[in-house]
């Protein structure tokens, strides 16, 4: 595994891989190879390797389970992984974690070896922000509700960023989970909107065994709090099990999950949202596709997690028995497969 700090290194391997023309060779490999594949051997008996699809994992770093899930993900559909470890400054709020959030570049490296990625992206905030910088990316509306509204501007700074990384490392695929439903809808938006050559993926949450989606944020949580922060899938849970039922009012599936979690001492209610998908707008009822997403404050701590209902296709989801837990080397649970 290379770990790559410059953007223009970056973009260099980038090119070689998606080509298949090893970097600084493009002069001498122009029209060689076998005019079909790309593949062939280079002037100076060097190997091509022929045009490969390029996966790409953008992170903050701090990797569990449900960022290595990506990287499976990645590895499914592309050649090359390139993993990207970037801490942005410009999605967290003056009051937020920027400082405290969590970093171990070695740790995170032996992770991302051990999964077989092949480049560790891990840019500087003074490359990726010079001092010049001065444009950003706001995806109107969808970035103003449930997150939104308590952060303000972190998803222009989750646009600005991803779409950077999206230029730096052109990747014909990039993956991200579900556990950001939000993010993902947002960053879908914006790929639509300005036309991005890259195919997004969405991988399925990844759950402690007890349920908890794996986060981060989880470790700053002190043994009382980890223990109340099981009541985020619970409440879910409640909703899946009323919505299996054939409840199909939102006061009902709304009233069960704030119900649920206000029976939980210490946590405190950010939002609990019943909306579309796609358009992350309120529901009357759910006679369609249905994403219910929370967002929790377990003491310091604030959390997420969601489940769409009533779509196989969107975020199907597996009640017990999961066979995740029957695989040696799942140390979560994993929500069914997403698409
Ligand atoms: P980060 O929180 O590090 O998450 C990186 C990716 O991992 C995101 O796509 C996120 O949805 C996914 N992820 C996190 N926890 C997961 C879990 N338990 N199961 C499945 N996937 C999970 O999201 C960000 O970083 C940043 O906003 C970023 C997109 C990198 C832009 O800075």
């Amino acid at each position: 595994m290379e770990i790559v700090t410059g953007i223009s290194r970056m973009r260099e391997i980038s090119r070689s891989v998606r080509s298949g023309v090893p970097a600084g060779r493009e002069e001498q490999a122009a029209g060689e190879g076998d005019g079909k594949t790309g593949r062939g051997r280079g002037p100076a008996g060097a190997r091509r390797a022929g045009p490969r699809r390029l996966g790409f994992v953008p992170t903050m770093g701090a990797l569990h389970e449900g960022h290595l899930s990506l990287v499976r993900r990645a590895r499914e559909v592309s050649d090359v992984v390139v993993l990207s470890i970037f801490v942005n400054p410009k999605q967290f709020g003056p009051a937020e974690d920027f400082e405290r959030y969590p970093r171990d570049l070695e740790r995170d490296a032996v992770l991302a070896a051990r999964e077989g990625v092949e480049f560790l992206f891990t840019p500087s905030t003074g490359e990726i922000y010079p001092p010049t910088f001065s444009t950003s990316v706001e995806v109107e509306r969808l970035s103003r509700v449930m997150c939104g509204a308590s952060r303000p501007g972190h998803f222009r700074g989750v646009a600005t960023v991803v779409l950077k990384l999206l230029n730096i490392i052109s990747p014909d695929v990039a993956v991200f989970g579900a556990k950001d439903f939000q993010q993902w809808v947002i960053i879908r938006r914006m790929a639509a909107d300005l036309n991005l050559d890259v195919e997004l993926l969405l991988a399925p949450i990844v759950r402690e065994t007890d349920g908890l989606a794996m986060s981060s944020r989880n470790a700053s949580l002190s043994p009382a709090e980890r223990q109340a922060a099981r009541i985020l899938d619970r409440s879910l849970h409640r909703a899946r099990g009323l919505f299996a039922r054939g409840e199909r009012a939102v006061a009902v599936i709304d009233g069960a999950v704030r119900g649920s979690l206000e029976e939980e001492p210490l946590a405190r209610i950010d939002y609990v949202a019943v909306v579309d998908p796609e358009t992350l707008e309120p529901v009357a009822s759910l006679s369609g596709p249905t994403l219910v997403a929370i967002a929790v404050r377990i003491g310091g701590t604030r959390l997420i997690d969601n489940v769409v209902l009533g779509n196989e296709k969107i975020a199907p989801r597996q009640s017990a028995p999961d066979p995740q837990l029957c695989r040696p080397e799942a140390a979560g649970r994993k929500d069914e497969n997403v698409p």
